[in-house]
């Protein structure tokens, strides 16, 4: 399940500050796009503006065929920082995330149990955020996301926290989780190797306000050393 994610002439202002300048993107059903640029670029704007956090000033979003106008279902956000509820269990937290689905309690159960297991957090699901790890906790996180079937998986620096080894370990899970499901995946990150590693396609933003400045197709398998300097290039030219 997956949808296509179109911005269309698409703007955003903090105040009288514009910081992304008439965009246009588009994301087919079902791929994996890595949006990349250093810091303070409008990077985590644009996740917001799909997720439907914060408002155009200009243009429009949509998902499938209908505008965005607010957060909904069909699009699962997960962030750097998990936040979880410390008084709840995994499989609490994952469970309280459906509520707003409107399924019935043994549903929720079913589907949280679930989708940790996917996550590898089948021995994890009755323990409470203190006695995760900082990865476990992210893999929480992530079975939140995935538990309502989302058709869009909007990810803002989602391993940024991470050691090096338990971020390898993500990615090649969410890499995996991607390719069973087909879901639609934006990946925002300020890694360049991270953004190669993952996505098959990397969008370079930068600029002030931001725009985009290059939009490499990464071909499967790809360690290309002259791909990875040429987005270097357009991260450091910016
Ligand atoms: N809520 C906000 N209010 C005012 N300015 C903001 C707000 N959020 C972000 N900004 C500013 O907008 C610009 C883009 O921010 P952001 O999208 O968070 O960039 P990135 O995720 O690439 O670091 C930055 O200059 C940031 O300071
Ligand atoms: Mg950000």
């Amino acid at each position: 399940m997956s949808l296509e994610v179109r911005l269309e002439g698409l703007s955003a202002h903090y105040g009288d500050t514009r910081v992304l300048d008439r965009t246009d993107l588009r994301l087919p059903a079902g791929s994996f796009t890595a949006l990349l640029g250093p810091s303070g670029c409008g990077k985590s704007t644009v996740l917001n503006l799909v997720a439907g956090f914060v408002r155009a000033s200009e243009g429009r979003v949509t998902a499938g065929s209908a505008p965005v106008r607010g957060p909904g279902p069909e699009r699962g956000v997960v962030f750097q920082h998990y936040a979880l509820f410390p008084w709840r269990t995994a499989r609490g937290n994952v469970e309280f995330a459906l509520k707003r689905l409107g399924l019935p309690r043994p549903e929720r159960r079913r589907r949280a149990l679930a989708a940790l297991a996917e996550v590898g957090l089948a021995d994890g699901a009755e323990k409470y955020p203190a006695q995760l790890s900082g990865g476990m906790q992210q893999r929480v996180a992530l079975a939140r996301a995935l538990a309502a079937e989302p058709e869009v998986l909007l990810m803002d620096e989602p391993f940024g926290a991470l050691d090096a080894l338990t971020r390898t370990r993500m990615q090649h899970l969410l890499r995996t989780l991607w390719q069973r499901r087909g879901t639609t995946v934006l990946f925002v990150t300020h890694d360049i190797d991270e953004a190669l590693a993952l996505a098959e396609r990397v969008i370079v933003l930068g600029g002030t306000p931001g725009r985009i400045l290059a939009d490499h197709t990464v071909p499967a398998g790809s360690g290309d050393p002259d791909l990875r300097a040429l987005i270097a290039h357009h991260l450091g030219s910016d």
